[in-house]
């Protein structure tokens, strides 16, 4: 892994595969996992996200998060954790309420300091903002957006550095990947920070692919290269590569593998890309057929836990 710190997968907690419909063990898969020469990362899928860990206002509960935050310790992993501010998976009280400016400063620091204060000196990084961008490099409407337009993102930055100095503070996103309107987007957000003197380290490139989508090495390298011309690092946070017709055949995982092979290339070839994290590696675990109608084995291991083509094209990029 020349130029990468770290190969990671995020991973789901029993409690979560069971309310999935799926079996709570997979001694199978927690062996595949537990190998740091293959995962040396790991970030919780869900277990941080503000549903989970504020659920009524006021009231946290970090038994998901601290699921996976505590098999990162114990094995020695990088945790990653995911995500402070985000539209999505919000706890329904924070859509329900009617804020002022006021209120929803005083809700959005309590959540942010609260939380990043609990796994302070656990997380290599924090996504602090995730997500609030349009395709079209305009702010994405939420209720953080309505309530306090753009200062929504400095704020949550604000309050992070103060938590966690030591964690890595990233703007998190998908469709990042290629250059274009919503890039421009999170290179504004990094300048407006820097402007304001207000701390932001990296850029996380979700990387949420289709097979034969993807963009190629060479954009990949010049966007990677274009955030870090504003001084901040890069990670591909959410790699996954979904085909977008199942069953899968020699073609599609063939595309897939090639997709997987530059995401993972364009990464270890620039300095400034710190590491790659697979949005889960075993394909019955993917938020992809939930999302995605009719698509799926967007991961690198298969349902019997026989690996895809896949497996190794990362191996070669690495
Ligand atoms: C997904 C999880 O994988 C699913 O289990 C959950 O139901 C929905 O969220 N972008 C993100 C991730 O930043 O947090 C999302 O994760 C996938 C898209």
């Amino acid at each position: 892994a020349a130029g990468l710190k770290y190969f990671g997968a995020a991973t789901d907690t029993p409690g979560q595969r069971e309310r999935a419909g799926l079996e709570a063990a997979y001694p199978q898969y927690d062996a595949i996992l537990a190998d740091n020469d293959m995962f040396g990362s790991t970030t919780p899928t869900n277990g941080q996200k503000w549903l989970f860990v504020e659920p009524e206002q006021g009231v946290f509960n970090f038994t998901e998060g601290d699921i996976t935050a505590d098999l990162a310790a114990e094995q020695g992993k990088i945790l990653r954790c995911h995500a402070l501010v985000w539209h999505s998976q919000l706890a329904p009280w924070v859509e329900a309420t009617e804020w002022t400016p006021e209120t929803l400063t005083e809700a959005i620091t309590l959540h942010v300091q609260t939380v990043a204060e609990h796994y302070k000196g656990q997380c290599y990084a924090w996504d602090v903002v995730n997500e609030a961008l349009n395709e079209d490099g305009t702010w994405r409407e939420s209720v953080f957006y309505e309530v306090l337009g753009e200062d929504y993102i400095k704020l949550a930055f604000r309050v992070a550095s103060e938590a966690d100095p030591e964690a890595k503070l990233y703007y998190n996103d998908y469709n990042l990947e290629r250059p274009g309107a919503k890039v421009n987007g999170a290179l504004r957000i990094v300048e407006m920070l820097q402007e304001d003197g207000i701390r932001i380290d990296g850029v996380g490139m979700q990387a949420h692919f289709t097979a034969g989508g993807a963009p190629s090495l060479d954009e990949q390298i010049e966007v990677i290269e274009s955030y870090a011309a504003l001084g901040v690092e890069v990670a591909l946070t959410e790699l996954d590569v979904r085909l977008e017709t199942l069953p899968p055949t020699e073609e599609t995982l063939a595309l897939q593998k090639e997709d997987y092979k530059n995401a993972v290339a364009a990464c270890a070839q620039v300095d400034a890309c710190v590491g790659v994290t697979v949005w889960d590696f075993y394909d019955p675990f993917s938020w992809v057929p939930y999302t995605f109608e009719g698509e799926g084995a967007a991961l690198l291991w298969f349902e019997d836990f026989t690996v895809h083509p896949a497996y190794n094209g990362v191996i070669a990029a690495l």
